[in-house]
């Protein structure tokens, strides 16, 4: 293999729950781009929410924000847990890290692809004349926008009342922005891009609609349609091969890409990217900390083995070795490897040996590479 002279600097984010463990998963893989690819890879850990809360007392210490800073891309594990649930909202780690990091790098972009191959539609829990079809969905979810940032968002306590308020808010500019993002990348796949909102009760909905239409008119070759939410939620379930892009505000994307992720069979398939306008990016799977069964050696590693992939992908270009990490993905689950979450609770792999068999098909790939090269000179 010839040897790539760039050198990657990349920021590891363990974190919290299950995100160490399938983190070590992700390692051998690593290992195999760097000693097989050749490729000069660095990572260095730092610590992130409630480790970091524990350890440093605050979820995004300093020391983790600079050396993210000086990398080329980010990959973190997972965030939050039981352990810290009760703190308030501006301490919880899913808020005051994982919120935080998102907004501070401007990870406006969020790319969650759903795909069931054909091959393993008896992974899905959809009806066999439905999953036989397979699915290629990606969703695009706006990150740092919608309910999730609107100010004011708070809690009012008084003599007279109890209530809480939280507030959606999206700029004409934001929706642009992702809007943009969305139909870019649809041309890159089949072209057909679905719009989800609530356009029919929300302002904030009507003007994503009215917006989206508008930036549709510069890339006449993407076709547009768009689906109130609810109506949404159903035509997934019941046609997901009908889909391509799905483009989705912040709350209502975080809820989409989960029911896509679990169409495939479970949300620890499903990985992530999150990205600013420079391509600079978080890769995170997008299932959680799954603290229930943390330390249990039965969570699925292969969507953190995915979001590393993406990560190849879209910060380091190594689009090539990120093929052959999702291929060797593919022919593991295709052996008939599975890990709890994908199995009938009976006969199933642990997290360390999916990570080893992930290794092994890479490394069959990478020889399949070599052979050929050797073959054509
Ligand atoms: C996700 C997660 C987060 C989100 C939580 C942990 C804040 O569910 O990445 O989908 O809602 O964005
Ligand atoms: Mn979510």
């Amino acid at each position: 293999m010839k040897k790539n002279k760039k050198k990657y600097k990349i920021a590891i984010l363990p974190g919290d729950g299950i995100g160490p463990e399938v983190m070590k998963e992700t390692y051998k893989i690593i290992k195999i781009v760097k000693e097989k690819f050749l490729i000069n890879l660095k990572t260095k850990e730092y610590d992130i929410g409630g480790v970091a809360i524990d350890k440093h007392g605050i979820a995004l210490p300093k020391k983790t924000l600079n050396g993210c800073k000086n990398s080329d891309a980010i990959l973190l594990g997972s965030i939050g847990g039981p352990k810290w649930d009760k703190l308030s909202s501006k301490k919880r780690p899913e808020t005051s890290a994982l919120l935080s990091i998102r907004k501070y790098f401007k990870f406006f972009i969020n790319f969650r692809p759903a795909n069931l191959y054909k091959k393993l539609y008896y992974l899905s829990p959809l009806k066999k004349n439905i999953s036989k079809k397979g699915f290629n969905i990606l969703c695009i979810r706006e990150l740092i926008g919608g309910i999730y940032f609107g100010k004011p968002s708070k809690e009012i306590k008084n003599k007279k009342e109890h209530y809480a308020l939280d507030t959606s808010i999206y700029k004409k500019k934001e929706i642009v922005k992702i809007a943009k993002i969305a139909f870019k990348t649809a041309l890159k796949r089949k072209r057909k891009i679905t719009s989800i909102d609530k356009a029919n009760v929300l302002k904030t909905s009507k003007l994503w609609r009215k917006t989206v239409n508008e930036v549709s008119k510069n890339y006449p070759t993407v076709k547009i349609s768009h689906l109130y939410f609810d109506n949404a939620i159903m035509q997934i379930i019941k046609n997901p091969s009908q889909f391509d892009v799905i483009l989705c505000p912040n709350l209502i994307g975080d809820v989409i890409s989960d029911e896509c992720g679990i169409l495939t069979g479970s949300i620890g398939m499903l990985p992530s990217a999150s990205l600013n306008s420079k391509k600079f990016g978080l890769y995170e799977p997008a299932g959680g900390s799954a603290p229930d069964i943390k330390g249990k050696n039965i969570a699925n590693p292969i969507a953190q083995i995915l979001s590393f992939s993406m990560l190849l992908k879209y910060s380091l270009k190594l689009n090539h070795i990120s093929k052959l990490i999702n291929l060797s993905v593919k022919k593991t689950l295709m052996k008939g490897f599975k890990t709890f979450d994908l199995s009938d609770g009976k006969k199933f792999i642990t997290t360390k040996q999916m990570g080893n068999e992930i290794s092994k098909s890479l490394i069959e790939e990478y020889k399949n590479e070599k052979n050929i090269i050797s073959k054509n000179i």
